[in-house]
């Protein structure tokens, strides 16, 4: 089975849209979600772009800030903390990766952490660890969403993230624990990482190398999600988006299996609007519905 990461984000941010269509009605509160660019590298920008647009979609106002290249840090802290005392504004999202005069967590610890809706702060992400309510940063959240929906419950189940980002892996695990998985987190100096894949009933790749994992690397049936999104040069000297996995030759092998692009690129903004209308919820002490199935 080829895992609809498209159709399974179309349908959470239509439930983001009726959530937020009963906020303006009930509590006249419309969500406000603020992105904040550094630079134009030219895939943040697609992103951003892309972020804005289906914010608008969903019913929720969209602010975007888009700074030079060399901004210094001082001056995005001070814009971080013009966006935390706005009340218009719910979320904020400061694209990664900042450039290199910027220290990158001392920005992302400077956002309030009841707008992080990366679920970046390391508020947030102490208390994904320690089992506390928290912003949960998106794309770990639609991986969760889409093994689920692949495989049912989760509980048992051996998971392996190959990849130990603070973005991807690392929340990730914390995510499968929660669901009762028994987790490993394999990174480059992992040995006999083909191995430790083979193990794995659910294979998460997320590494940022085209067409690394390969099909006698999975298991029969294992449910495989690929969160790398890789240009690579195609036949026609045109680029194509590639993912860690390769997915010809593991289709042949997995139960079910994300696609690059259209598996679990679609479900990272869709889940950004969850968390905007989450946030919105949690500011003003409003039940939030359950976004994250
Ligand atoms: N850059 C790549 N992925 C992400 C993400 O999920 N959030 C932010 N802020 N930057 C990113």
């Amino acid at each position: 089975m080829i895992i609809d990461g498209k159709a399974v984000a179309a349908d959470i941010r239509g439930r983001v849209g009726e959530a937020v269509t009963a906020l303006r009605a009930e509590h006249d509160l419309q969500p406000g979600l603020a992105v904040v660019l550094v630079g134009a590298d030219p895939a943040s920008e697609v992103y951003v772009r892309n972020k804005g647009k289906q914010t608008v979609e969903a019913g929720m106002q969209s602010f975007e800030h888009r700074l030079d290249v060399d901004t210094d840090e001082s001056t995005l802290l001070a814009l971080v903390e013009k966006l935390n005392a706005d009340p218009a504004i719910h979320g904020i999202l400061v694209q990664l990766p900042l450039p290199d005069q910027i220290d990158e967590d001392k920005v992302i610890n400077a956002i309030n952490p009841d707008k992080d809706v990366d679920g970046f702060h390391i508020l947030n992400a102490g208390r994904l660890a320690t089992g506390q309510q928290s912003l949960v940063p998106c794309t770990p959240a639609g991986c969760v969403i889409l093994a689920r929906r692949a495989l049912g419950d989760l509980s048992g189940l051996d998971a392996v993230i190959v990849g130990r980002s603070n973005i991807v892996g690392k929340p990730l695990a914390q995510l499968l624990l929660k669901e009762n998985c028994t987790v490993t987190i394999a990174h480059s100096r992992t040995r006999n990482l083909e191995d430790v894949c083979r193990r794995a009933d659910i294979l998460v790749a997320a590494v940022g190398r085209p067409n690394m994992i390969l099909g006698d690397w999975v298991k029969p049936g294992a449910c495989v999600i690929d969160v790398g999104i890789n240009r690579i040069e195609g036949e026609n000297g045109k680029t194509r988006l590639v993912g860690d996995v390769d997915f010809a030759s593991a289709e042949k092998v997995a139960g079910s299996i994300t696609p690059v692009p259209g598996g679990v690129g679609p479900m990272t903004i869709a889940l950004l609007l969850a968390n905007t209308v989450v946030a919105a919820c949690a500011i003003n002490n409003i039940e939030a519905p359950d976004l994250f199935k």
